[in-house]
């Protein structure tokens, strides 16, 4: 499945938006999402737990959980197609076939999933070294928001986990709050926390602002 539907899968509003017009946008963006409907969701196994990194840059991580859960099948995100490139080179010459890149906004995918006529359900959802953005004005930016906790509901069962870490002090801070205050997810108390699968991802390495910190949220 690696690499099967990069090719009518992206769907990246933020990378065509400045480029075409409103309308060719619009109309793009219907495609793609009418490849994905078509052509990955359909596909999706329905009888695997499915783990969904948002935002999985080169896909270090999930490569690395996907050759260590067999059983399971990992989908990973994200904006960049050259970030999407990297990852399903990984996993190609790791033979690894139990997951799938797709180059996407997160919650445009997930909207679309949602609506799929057969229900899919996520184990697990990983939000690892996401973006901070810092200024206040840009915090619409950030991944962790109302709206994404809602579509995950959408698409979990309870007892599902969503595992956030970062490096960033505030954004942690900020994305714990959001989950606190959402009714579909209960936070595990911090010391007790979970972690499924220890992995360095690049952004992690990369990383020069100290000891990250990371939760676990359940879903009710
Ligand atoms: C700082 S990188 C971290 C990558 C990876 N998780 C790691 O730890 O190495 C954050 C990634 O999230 C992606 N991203 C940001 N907003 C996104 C969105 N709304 N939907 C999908 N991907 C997004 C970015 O393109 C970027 O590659």
């Amino acid at each position: 499945m690696v690499g099967v539907i990069a090719e009518s899968a992206h769907l990246s509003p933020s990378s065509l938006r400045p480029e075409v017009p409103l309308e060719l946008y619009d109309s793009l963006r219907d495609q793609r999402l009418a490849a994905l409907r078509a052509g990955f969701f359909p596909r999706l196994p329905t009888g695997a737990p499915i783990i969904l990194e948002v935002g999985c840059g080169h896909g270090h991580y999930l490569n690395a959980y996907a050759a260590a859960h067999p059983q399971e099948y990992c989908v990973g995100l994200d904006l960049i197609a050259d970030r999407i490139a990297r990852a399903e080179r990984k996993a190609s010459r790791a033979r690894l076939s139990n997951l799938a890149f797709v180059q996407a906004e997160a919650s445009l995918f997930l909207g679309a999933l949602a609506e799929q006529p057969v229900p899919v359900r996520l184990r697990r959802v990983f939000v690892l070294f996401s973006d901070p953005w810092p200024k206040r004005r840009h915090w619409k930016n950030r991944v962790v928001q109302p709206g994404l906790l809602d579509l995950l509901g959408k698409l979990t069962e309870p007892g599902a986990a969503f595992h956030f870490r970062t490096d960033h002090p505030e954004y942690f801070t900020f994305a714990r709050e959001v989950v606190a205050a959402h009714p579909l997810w209960r936070l595990e108390v911090e010391d007790t926390v979970t972690w499924p699968f220890e992995y360095v991802s690049v952004f992690e390495e990369r990383s020069l602002a100290g000891a990250p910190r990371s939760f676990t949220a359940v879903r009710c």
